[in-house]
């Protein structure tokens, strides 16, 4: 059976454990986080084993890097940079009631959560969170580093680029973009394409002010063409 570490012990972290553990098919070895005051402790009866570099003594184990709140969603960025693995380390971990059509795709270190439904040719990049009841609809495309809060609903062809933070039941019109690193609040209704880094929110969706700090650092790091896990 494969082995699989989860890098972070927080709340995304804890529900990641739980869709390992429901799926089944791979042994959870535990957390990794750099909070020392959690190492030699078990969140939710899972060991917290050390901090987020021990993955590097841990070759036989495929990792998943559940990180990130809306107030630095561009953490689990940072933290797959840092540790440089190379892309087969990486584990998928699709909840067992999720419902993805044999013409999607998810990639590598991807999570995705209870009762999330892909449709048909969807595409879900690599290091996403996909909380549950999330519907992605055909031809959705869903950019690496992406994360959609609980029940947030796409129409077809909508587009969400890299880093882009989607908040609880928000709503994206079919054929429409949010730009990377953008947040859009809880309940929004996203009617027309939303530029990269901004915070847009309420229905229709408006824009607040810029994205947080962090989420800018990334975005100025793509655009300069600098390191990009
Ligand atoms: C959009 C968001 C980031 C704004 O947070 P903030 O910068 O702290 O903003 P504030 O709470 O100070 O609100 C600023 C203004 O935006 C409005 N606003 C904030 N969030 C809103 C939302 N989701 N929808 C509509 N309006 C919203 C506020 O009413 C306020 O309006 P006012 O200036 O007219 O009084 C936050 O409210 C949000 O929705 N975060 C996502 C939460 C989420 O989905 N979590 C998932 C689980 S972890």
């Amino acid at each position: 059976m494969n082995e699989v570490v989860i890098v972070g012990a927080g709340g995304f972290a804890r529900e990641a454990a739980q869709a390992v553990r429901a799926a089944g098919d791979a042994e959870l070895l535990g957390h990794l986080d750099d909070n020392a005051a959690l190492h030699g402790t078990e969140v939710d009866g899972v060991p917290v084993l050390g901090g987020c570099d021990l993955v590097h003594a841990l070759p036989g184990a495929r990792v998943v890097v559940c990180v990130g709140n809306p107030g630095d969603y561009a953490a689990r960025a940072r933290l797959v940079r840092r540790l440089g693995l190379p892309e087969d380390r990486y584990a998928t971990v699709i909840h067992p009631t999720a419902v993805v059509s044999s013409t999607s795709r998810v990639g590598p270190g991807s999570v995705l959560l209870a009762h999330c439904v892909l449709t048909a040719a969807v595409r879900v990049g690599a290091h996403v969170a996909v909380m549950p009841q999330v519907v992605l609809t055909h031809d959705d495309v869903v950019e690496e580093y992406v994360t959609l809060a609980s029940g947030v609903r796409l129409g077809g062809g909508a587009r969400l680029e890299r880093g882009a933070y989607v908040g609880s039941g928000a709503l994206v019109r079919e054929g429409t973009a949010v730009g990377a690193w953008s947040l859009i609040g809880m309940g929004s209704t996203v009617l027309g394409d939303v530029p990269p880094g901004e915070v847009w929110a309420g229905s229709p969706a408006r824009r607040l002010r810029a994205a947080p700090a962090p989420a800018l650092d990334e975005l100025l790091t793509k655009q300069l063409g600098g390191p990009v896990a």
